[in-house]
């Protein structure tokens, strides 16, 4: 037997590592978040967590539902969309191949074709290097990075998550699972991007929306969180459309689960989207 032992939603943003420059004036406005970041590692080693499965919103498909398998990911990004913030960034971090391609295996039970792939030259993106960068600095632990596809449903990506949960029961391991992703994503259009946007957020709606699902998450009224996600997602800008967190629930056990809700750091805004860090706790 396996069993999900941490499930949590995080930030990954850019400039989280930025702030860690000298003299950054971003230090102090991402202190919570980094040190909330770190705690989230610290607690996957005491719960010995062999391997953390990313669902990642920066890893962006056209075509269907993918899996990173590499035994090793290693590599050297820089961000296609934001070169100017992540540059030659090194990574070098163990794969599971026997779980990613369990949790397609799942998947394909389930009638969803998810592409599980050992291809050398498939990087990782930052949606999974940034919160791997704090969680799991030195690759103490797997990474098995999941995709958000683009055009797909809600559906689809609930059965990946279920898929998920149900490879980690199988595993033998214990597994964490990261859903990386913002709250609302409307970012600063470009005549706004200056140092300000950084830490503002671009829509007073989406921060009330934000807030309002925080509220929902610590009160554990999660059958209406669940209600109001298809909304929430198209509505507050979701980032891939909140992919990372409809898998996230579904691995949970979608609107039926009850656990805990443990914010580790406040709400912030970055470049107009609403971040934050939650742990949801599973029953171990
Ligand atoms: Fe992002």
């Amino acid at each position: 037997m396996g069993q999900l032992v941490l499930a949590a939603k995080v930030t990954h943003v850019p400039s989280l590592m930025l702030s860690e420059t000298n003299a950054s004036p971003l230090r102090d406005a991402r202190a919570a978040a980094v040190q909330s970041l770190r705690e989230l590692g610290r607690r996957a080693r005491v719960r010995e967590v062999s391997t953390f499965v990313v669902f990642d919103t920066h890893w962006l498909s056209n075509f269907g539902y993918h899996i990173n398998a590499n035994a090793r990911h290693r590599g050297s990004f820089t961000s296609p969309e934001a070169p100017h913030m992540i540059q030659d960034l090194r990574y070098d971090l163990p794969g599971d191949t026997a779980l990613a391609e369990a949790i397609a295996a799942e998947a394909d039970k389930a009638s969803l074709k998810v592409l599980a792939h050992q291809v050398p030259t498939l990087g990782l993106e930052y949606g999974t290097i940034v919160p791997m960068h704090y969680l799991n600095p030195d690759g103490w632990a797997k990474v098995v990075s999941i995709a958000s596809p683009l055009f797909t449903s809600l559906e689809e990506s609930r059965t990946l998550g279920e898929a998920t949960r149900r490879a980690i029961e199988k595993s033998g391991k214990n597994v964490a699972i990261i859903a990386s992703g913002s709250l609302s994503h409307r970012l600063w259009p470009n005549k706004n991007l200056g140092p300000d946007a950084w830490t503002s957020i671009a829509s007073e709606f989406n921060r009330q929306v934000d807030l309002r699902v925080l509220q929902l998450w610590q009160e554990r009224r999660y059958r209406e969180f669940i209600a109001m996600l298809p909304d929430y997602a198209v509505k507050c800008n979701g980032e891939a459309g909140m992919a990372d967190t409809i898998m996230l629930f579904a691995a949970l056990g979608w609107d039926s689960f009850d656990g805990e809700a443990e914010q580790l750091c406040d709400y912030f805004p970055s470049s107009g989207s609403g971040q934050i860090n939650v742990e949801f706790h599973v029953n171990r």
